[in-house]
């Protein structure tokens, strides 16, 4: 484990923190009141939060299978999020017992779960970094140690860069992550969008801006530009529920209107 020691770690209940609120959306029980108090604040935005946490999850599966099977043998997962079976090594063990994964995060649960989390897998095939997205360099060679980083590595931010602002440096943290990747890598990106309830969207921005946090949801247009220059799998960045449904679990969701979030699987030439 790199980073903190997971001794030390302090849980702040006193404000949400999206790890939290997205276990509780997903049925978990590593929130605490303030955490389910938003997630509940955000549901009377939109009632099928608990919809969209279950189809991002599914879609990791589906991706990180692909890849599996694809030949991928090495994962870099940031913004990993509390620990919900399956997860992304259990996935790609299951197809591939050989590959190595990377998980990193910045929330301090996260860290307190990462023991349990490797002792799941074996000796050296699992590894947790804390540390922030918006350092990618420090996470780069913290990965370094468990991954080789000149064979194909999938590096997947899922349901991560909504958190990052422009100005934070979005764009320049996925650029230089995937500077680093070799040839034959891929980028895995999902992420929540305004496109089809844009005055939605700007109150559960104005919601995370007033608990001193950050969500930007971007548009289709946003999300393909952070794949510049990589070749887009089919069927290209679509909304998660389409990302080859075929693969895998397919999450039955309540309306008609789309669960608002795309996501997309590029790779590096
Ligand atoms: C909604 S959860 C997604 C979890 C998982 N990737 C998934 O898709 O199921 C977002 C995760 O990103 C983490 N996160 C948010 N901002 C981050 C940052 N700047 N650096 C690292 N992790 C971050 C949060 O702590 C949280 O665990």
């Amino acid at each position: 484990m790199t980073g903190q020691d997971p001794q030390t770690v302090e849980i702040d209940t006193s404000k949400p923190h999206p790890a939290r609120m997205y276990d509780w959306f997903l049925g978990g029980k590593d929130n605490y009141p303030v955490d389910e108090q938003m997630a509940k604040q955000l549901l009377a935005l939109d009632s099928r939060g608990r919809d969209m946490a279950r189809v991002n999850r599914a879609f990791m599966h589906r991706a990180t299978r692909w890849l599996a099977e694809s030949g991928v043998r090495q994962f870099l997962d940031i913004g990993s999020g509390i620990p919900t079976e399956p997860n992304l090594h259990q996935i790609a063990q299951r197809t591939a017992p050989d590959a190595r994964v990377v998980y990193c995060d910045n929330d301090p649960i996260v860290l307190a779960h990462a023991a349990a989390l490797l002792r799941s897998t074996p000796e050296g095939a699992t590894e947790y970094i804390q540390a922030d997205a918006r350092r990618p360099d420090a996470i780069l060679e913290a990965a370094g140690k468990t991954l080789a980083f000149d064979q194909p590595i999938a590096l997947s931010l899922l349901a991560l860069l909504h958190f990052v602002d422009d100005e934070d440096g979005a764009a320049e943290l996925v650029d230089r992550l995937v500077e680093r990747l070799p040839s034959g890598s891929y980028l895995v990106l999902s992420h929540t969008t305004g496109d089809f309830d844009p005055e939605g969207a700007a109150k559960a921005r104005a919601m995370y801006k007033a608990r001193g946090m950050t969500l930007r949801p971007r548009s289709r247009a946003e999300l393909t530009a952070f794949f510049h220059g990589l070749e887009l799998v089919e069927p290209g960045v679509s909304l998660s529920a389409d990302w080859r449904p075929e693969l895998g679990e397919v999450i039955d969701v309540a309306g008609v209107d789309p669960i608002p979030g795309y996501a997309g699987v590029a790779r590096k030439r």
